[in-house]
């Protein structure tokens, strides 16, 4: 539990999950929880089945019973990375167990919740160093460190997604009631490389540490699942409704950084 205001809650158990949303009588339903850890996905195959799509089908019987919105959360994984990038509506392909989870929950909701909203992440930025387990904390804690040389990606195109923005744009769809399947990510299509390159500038360690460009074999020991080389997506549906509150990736990086990590490098 990583605040104090939370209580426990296991959303694999359907009864468990019924009771305590029935208990407290939500407006909304909202299913954030996954098995989000790609390698554990890919070596724990049941496990992550059940907490990534079983839950979810659990949630959709659930909304549906009490009549209230289900909002689902997904990602970019679920395409196969081979296009360069991707609108709402292009076919899924995923290409591992994570991504297949995930996809699984995604037609679940589609097919069978009465009211939804299926809100499609690109790579997550947000959280801080208490909970980001994703590459900008990586690399934050790497120059905490004090490493002088980052070793980066030059394979990995994606669209990097502030919380906030994220968080800000959802709200905008649940309260205009504007559901179904969108992409939700910040403009700008960019690569793992890029990311880190505009890190070191915005902690003023340009000068100080390189970045040596490596591609995706240099980590095969660490993260022997293979990812998409795109996970580019493009906010169509999001742009037509006219809610979307996402802002270039860098002007967001900016904040989050700012806001989160002021002090964490002295
Ligand atoms: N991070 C990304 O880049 C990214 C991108 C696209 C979409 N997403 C999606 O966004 C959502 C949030 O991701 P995240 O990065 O915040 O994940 P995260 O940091 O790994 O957090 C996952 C959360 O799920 C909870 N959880 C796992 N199994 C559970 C269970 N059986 N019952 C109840 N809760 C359970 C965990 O609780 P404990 O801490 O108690 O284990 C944890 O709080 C996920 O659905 C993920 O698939 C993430």
């Amino acid at each position: 539990m990583n605040e104090a205001w939370l209580d426990y809650l296991d959303f694999r158990d359907f009864e468990a999950y019924k009771n305590d949303v029935c208990g407290f009588g939500p407006d909304y339903l909202i299913h954030l929880g996954a098995h989000t850890d790609i390698e554990f996905c890919e070596t724990n195959q049941e496990a992550c089945y059940q907490t990534n799509t079983a839950s979810v089908e659990n949630a959709t019987h659930i909304a549906n019973e009490l009549g209230i919105p289900l909002v689902y959360i997904s990602t970019a994984g679920i395409f196969s990375g081979r296009e360069d990038c991707y609108d709402d509506g292009d076919p899924p392909n995923p290409i591992g167990a994570y991504a297949r989870s995930k996809y699984l929950g995604e037609k679940f909701v589609a097919e069978h919740a009465k009211k939804y909203l299926v809100a499609r992440a690109g790579w997550m930025m947000g959280g801080g160093p208490a909970k980001d387990k994703k590459f900008i904390q990586k690399i934050m804690r790497e120059l905490k460190e004090g490493t002088s040389e980052l070793f980066v990606v030059h394979d990995k195109a994606g669209t990097p997604t502030y919380t906030h923005d994220f968080a800000r744009t959802a709200k905008e769809l649940i309260k205009n009631e504007y559901w179904g399947l969108y992409n939700i990510a910040c403009k700008g299509h960019t690569s793992r490389l890029k990311v880190a390159t505009e890190l070191l500038s915005l902690t003023g360690l340009t000068e100080k540490v390189t970045i040596t460009p490596v591609n995706s074999a240099f980590f095969k020991d660490t993260y022997f699942v293979k990812r998409p080389d795109s996970e580019c997506l493009n906010t169509k549906n999001l742009n037509a409704k006219g809610v979307n509150k996402m802002r270039h990736w860098k002007e967001s990086l900016k904040e989050y950084v700012e806001q989160y990590y002021s002090d964490y490098l002295h």
